[in-house]
């Protein structure tokens, strides 16, 4: 992955946030995806009042691109604008993304500071059957 690539990913990450629907928790989150042609799809999460029906920004993201046709993701950035520090993607999302993400793809996550983590899917979900299956 080119870092072009990801700071580009990044971008886009950061400017959907600022369309996340949450008024009960106040805290945003935008997601983006690299497909495969360098087509670039984002999520935001949408909560709801009956607060078990929010969905988060990943899984927001992956579900919109399923349903345009793409099924395998390079790449995926999480920008987290109301926390300083970063925050990792929630562990249903984590294993939303590892259905459609081979365990080597890059990771970014950050929040308003400086701080950004640059990791893997492999690392976000260790020892998933799916990724070595999909890796061979
Ligand atoms: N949220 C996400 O969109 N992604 C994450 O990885 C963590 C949590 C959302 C869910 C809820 O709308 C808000 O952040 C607070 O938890």
């Amino acid at each position: 992955m080119e870092k072009n690539n990801m700071d580009n990913l990044w971008q886009e990450a950061q400017k959907i946030a600022q369309k996340a629907y949450a008024p009960y928790s106040n805290f945003r989150v935008g997601a983006a995806l690299l497909c495969e042609d360098g087509t670039i799809i984002t999520g935001v999460n949408v909560e709801n009042r009956s607060y078990g029906l929010s969905v988060c920004a990943e899984r927001n993201a992956i579900f919109s691109a399923v349903a345009r046709g793409y099924m395998r993701f390079k790449a995926i950035a999480i920008s987290t604008p109301d926390s300083v520090e970063p925050v990792g993607p929630c562990g249903a999302c984590r294993q939303v993304i590892g259905e459609f993400m081979l365990g080597d793809a890059p990771v970014r996550f950050a929040g308003s500071g400086s701080n950004q983590v640059n990791t893997t899917v492999g690392e976000l979900l260790p020892f998933d059957s799916l990724h070595e299956l999909k890796n061979k």
